[in-house]
C-alpha cells in the first residue's frame, strides 16, 4: 500500500444512473424517497440531456445520488462493468419498519427487512428498475420478535418524518470476477483495504469482499464470482462510482499513481462543481475521484438549490438551443405518475451468472 496515498479516498462521493424520464425520477427521488435535488444541469459530455442531482437536505459528500437523462437507451444489465445496487444509511433503526409501511403506500416494491453482516436493510427499486437498499449498521439490538411486531404496529406510514431521513451512502455493490485483483487494485492505486471477504448470505455460492478505509471498511462491497456474466449500461443501471477527496492535490496524486502504472484514464476535468478523474476497475466498472469543493453552492444559493437549469458557465452560450433540445425530449417521453415499480428481485444481492457450458458426465 503505498504509503503517502493512504487516508486520502474519504468514502463515496457520489453515485451515477440512468433514467428514462427525469420527471418520474424527480418525483420519486424528491418525494418517495424525502431527498432534495441539489442541481439541475445538463450532462456535460452530452449536452442536450440532463444531468439531475440529489443529495440530502445539506447536501452532504456522499449523499448525492445523480442521474444522466438518456430515454433513447435501451435497459442496462447487471453484471461486470454494470453494478449491482446502491445502499443508503438511516440513523436511527425504528425508521426501518416506518420505509416499509411509507413505500408499500406508495406502490414500491419493497424486500425485507433482512438481517445480515451486521446490518438490517430493506430492498426496493425505482421505476427504471435501480436496485436501491435502506439499511441501519447495528442489527445487534434487534429480536427476533421485533422485526414481526414493528411490522404489524406500522400498517400507516402518511409521511417522511425526520427519523426517517436517508443520510449519506452505506455502501455500493459492484460485480468482480477476482477477490484478489479487485483487492490489490485498490490496495496499490488507492490504497484502500480489504479487510474481509466471507460468503455472500444471499448466494453463498458468491463473496462479498469489502474494500475501504479505515473510518468505513466497506464503503464498496463487491459481489464477487468467476462465473458473473458481464453486464452493460443502459436505463436503471449505473453509469459510474464516484469516491471523494478532499481537494486538488489529493486527487494529483492519484492521478499520478495511475500513470505510474500505466492505467488509462481521463485525466482531471473541472466539472465545476467538482474536479474529476475517471478510470475503469479491472472488471471495467467506471469509477471517478471528485474533490469535495467548489461544491453545489458556487452559482445557487443553498435554499434554490435544484430548482432551476443551471449550465456551467461555458455551455451559457449554448442556453438557448439546449434548452430547444430538452423541450423536445420531454415532447417524446410520455411516461405518467405513479410509474409501475418493478418487483424487488429474490434473493436482493444476487447476480445473474453466465451462461454455463457443461461437458456431459463421463
Ligand atoms: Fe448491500
Ligand atoms: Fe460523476
Amino acid at each position: 500500500m503505498p504509503a503517502e496515498l493512504e487516508g486520502i479516498v474519504k468514502g463515496l462521493h457520489h453515485i451515477t444512473l440512468v433514467t428514462s424520464n427525469q420527471e418520474v425520477n424527480r418525483r420519486f427521488y424528491t418525494e418517495v424517497l424525502g431527498l432534495r435535488r441539489v442541481k439541475y444541469t445538463v450532462n456535460q459530455d452530452d449536452v442536450l440531456h440532463r444531468h439531475l442531482f440529489y443529495a440530502d437536505e445539506k447536501e452532504t459528500t456522499g449523499s448525492a445520488i445523480t442521474f444522466f437523462e438518456w430515454p433513447d437507451l435501451p435497459k442496462g444489465q447487471i453484471g461486470l462493468g454494470s453494478p449491482h445496487h446502491l445502499a443508503y444509511s438511516v440513523s436511527n433503526i425504528d425508521a426501518i419498519p416506518k420505509w416499509k409501511a411509507w413505500l408499500r403506500s406508495q406502490g414500491v416494491s419493497v424486500a425485507g427487512p433482512c438481517i445480515r453482516d451486521g446490518r438490517i436493510s430493506l430492498y426496493l427499486r425505482d421505476s427504471d428498475g435501480v436496485n436501491i437498499e435502506i439499511t441501519h449498521p447495528d442489527s445487534e439490538t434487534i429480536s427476533s420478535d421485533y422485526l414481526k411486531e414493528t411490522d404489524a404496529a406500522l400498517t400507516t406510514v402518511t409521511e417522511i418524518t425526520q427519523d426517517m431521513r436517508l443520510v449519506k451512502f452505506n455502501h455500493a455493490t459492484p460485480i468482480s470476477y477476482d477477490s484478489h485483483q479487485t483487492a490489490m487494485f485498490f490496495d496499490k492505486l488507492l490504497a484502500l483495504k480489504n479487510p474481509s471477504t466471507k460468503p455472500n448470505p444471499d448466494q453463498p455460492e458468491t463473496a462479498i469482499a469489502a474494500i475501504g478505509n479505515d473510518d468505513q471498511p466497506d464503503f464498496l462491497r463487491y459481489i464477487v464470482s468467476d462465473e458473473a456474466a458481464r453486464g452493460f449500461v443502459g436505463r436503471g443501471n449505473f453509469h459510474h462510482i464516484a469516491m471523494a477527496v478532499e481537494g486538488d492535490a489529493e486527487q494529483k496524486k492519484i492521478e499520478r499513481r495511475l500513470n505510474d502504472f500505466g492505467i488509462h484514464n481521463s485525466g482531471i476535468i473541472d466539472r465545476f462543481w467538482f474536479h474529476s478523474l475517471y478510470f475503469n476497475d479491472p472488471d471495467g466498472n467506471l469509477l471517478e475521484i471528485a474533490t469535495k469543493g467548489p461544491g453545489y453552492t458556487r452559482d445557487e444559493p443553498l435554499e434554490k438549490l435544484g430548482t432551476n437549469l443551471i449550465l456551467p458557465p461555458w455551455e451559457e452560450s449554448e442556453r438557448s438551443k439546449i434548452e430547444r433540445a430538452l423541450k423536445e425530449t420531454d415532447c417524446n417521453n410520455h411516461q405518467t405518475w405513479p410509474p409501475k415499480f418493478p418487483k424487488v428481485v429474490s434473493p436482493p444481492e444476487s447476480i445473474p451468472y453466465q451462461q454455463r457450458r457443461r461437458l456431459p458426465e463421463m
